[in-house]
């Protein structure tokens, strides 16, 4: 029988129970839903809403669910439709007439909202553990490769010089704002929804102060009406989930690149690759493919909430129980993607001398050439278009810049002289890029320490 049976006249239709039920997917709230509920009766008790012995006959009882779901014990069904039903039913089973008492002062609207906030605030942690690992990867690879000269690109075209560690440690950066992002996100979602109600709290001395700091929050939110409409932490995560799978991916699409044999910068270790089930010379970035691919899926979960969101009137609308397969799917997601990527940084060959090869092909030392220039008195534009004759000389003749001669230098600029060629090697214009940020060795190691501070003051708390 439903709990709403005294109204109607008709059992719901099958269809509709189907239709509407949530269990399938929010019983995985089931530790939020009891530690929300316990909360909320030690409230009722203290505050004399019900008996302090009916009060502690529910908390024992759904102590005792709790044990017991956990051990596999407890079957939730359709009829019950969500995991608070269920939960409710439960307990009411078990201990008779204080179980119904539990749902005093309270509405499903400000328990899921409570639920749902406590998930969130609890895998925030472990989300930015993750990235945490992934930067000690990077930090890791940088400091081995701080002299692996590599072409850095502008236009997917052979720019300028830099190296490896400079490279990983502009990764590094990024991971270091998606794990602000997180904070933030964690930070601005610590209120406590609970005895907001239905959406207008209630009539009966509710503590709201108390249920928000024995579940471990700042303090309760400031308005009953936002408190069960607001979805904004769920969409916060989500887009820095997207933001922080945005760089996965980028990462990714670098990492499928430099594995080509048209690149070579990079060797994906054997147990990180995959072969192919017909060409047998095949070794395959598939877990950087998978990256890149469930960067979609974890922003269609963000599209998907921002929709079910936009148009909803105040205060709950059944719409917004969409919000959970869209999270979940999302934090699930990341929470695969990140130590599998981890993994495969970590476990990657660096080919120096393949870097090394194309960073001489590229005329990447062009702008250094028309610097030299420049050190010599004259202008920037019009050693820029020296240089441009030189680097068209070099095209036709198949030469690069240090492969020409002193008089074929001399024959553009007199201003040339045999210093150029070591101003052209390419340890000295990475070296010469000492600017705060910039990749000489001396520049990246610094970047590096700012990283490792930062994931430091982490790890301690
Ligand atoms: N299962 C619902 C959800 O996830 C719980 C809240 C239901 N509230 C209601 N008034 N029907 O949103």
């Amino acid at each position: 029988m439903k709990l709403w049976a005294g109204r109607f006249q008709k059992e719901t239709d099958t269809l509709v129970n189907d239709f509407n039920s949530s269990i399938g997917f929010d019983a995985r709230l089931y530790k939020q839903d009891i530690t929300g509920s316990i909360a909320h009766a030690q409230m009722l008790g203290k505050t004399g809403i019900i008996e302090t012995h009916e009060a502690e006959t529910i908390v024992d009882g759904l102590k005792a669910i709790l044990a017991d779901i956990e051990a596999g014990g407890v079957e939730f069904t359709l009829e019950n439709e969500d995991i608070h039903m269920n939960i409710e039913a439960e307990l009411t089973i078990r201990v008779g007439e204080a179980g119904k008492r539990l749902h005093t002062a309270r509405s499903r609207n400000d328990q899921v909202a409570v639920d749902t906030r406590l998930y969130v605030k609890e895998e925030i942690p472990v989300l930015i553990g993750q990235v945490l690992a992934l930067e000690e990867v990077l930090v890791k690879k940088a400091k081995a490769n701080l002299d692996t000269v590599m072409p850095g690109y502008t236009h997917l075209q052979r720019a300028q010089p830099t190296t490896f560690a400079h490279y990983m440690m502009a990764y590094a950066n990024m991971f270091k704002r998606d794990i602000t992002r997180l904070e933030d996100c964690r930070a601005r979602l610590d209120e406590c929804p609970l005895g907001a109600g239905a959406l207008a709290t209630s009539t009966y001395p509710v503590d709201r102060f108390s249920t928000a700091a024995a579940l471990g929050f700042a303090k309760p939110t400031d308005n009953s009406m936002d408190s069960v409409s607001d979805r904004d932490y769920a969409i916060e995560l989500l887009s820095a989930l997207s933001i922080l799978m945005m760089h996965l991916s980028r990462f990714s699409e670098e990492i499928i690149l430099w594995c080509s044999w048209e690149f070579k910068y990079v060797d994906l270790d054997d147990a990180y690759s995959t072969g192919s089930s017909i060409m047998p010379q095949k070794k395959n970035p598939d877990v950087a493919e998978l990256v890149r691919g469930k960067t979609g899926r974890v922003y269609g979960s963000l599209v998907t909430l921002l929709t079910v969101m936009k148009a909803l009137p105040l205060a709950y609308n059944k719409d917004m129980q969409e919000d959970k397969e869209a999270l979940f799917d999302a934090i699930d997601t990341v929470e695969l993607c990140l130590p599998v990527f981890a993994a495969m940084v970590d476990t990657l060959t660096v080919r120096p001398k393949d870097m090394a090869k194309a960073a001489a092909g590229g005329f990447i030392n062009a702008t250094d050439c028309a610097d030299y220039l420049v050190k010599k008195g004259l202008p920037f534009r019009e050693a820029y278009m020296i240089v441009g004759r030189l680097v068209n000389l070099c095209i036709k003749t198949g030469d690069t810049l240090d492969t020409l001669t002193l008089r074929d230098f001399r024959a553009i600029s007199g201003l040339f002289d045999a210093d150029v060629y070591q101003a052209l090697a390419l340890k000295t214009c990475v070296n010469g890029r000492k600017v705060y940020g910039g990749p000489a060795r001396e520049s990246v190691e610094k970047q590096i320490s700012l990283i490792e501070e930062f994931v430091a003051q982490r790890k301690e708390k």
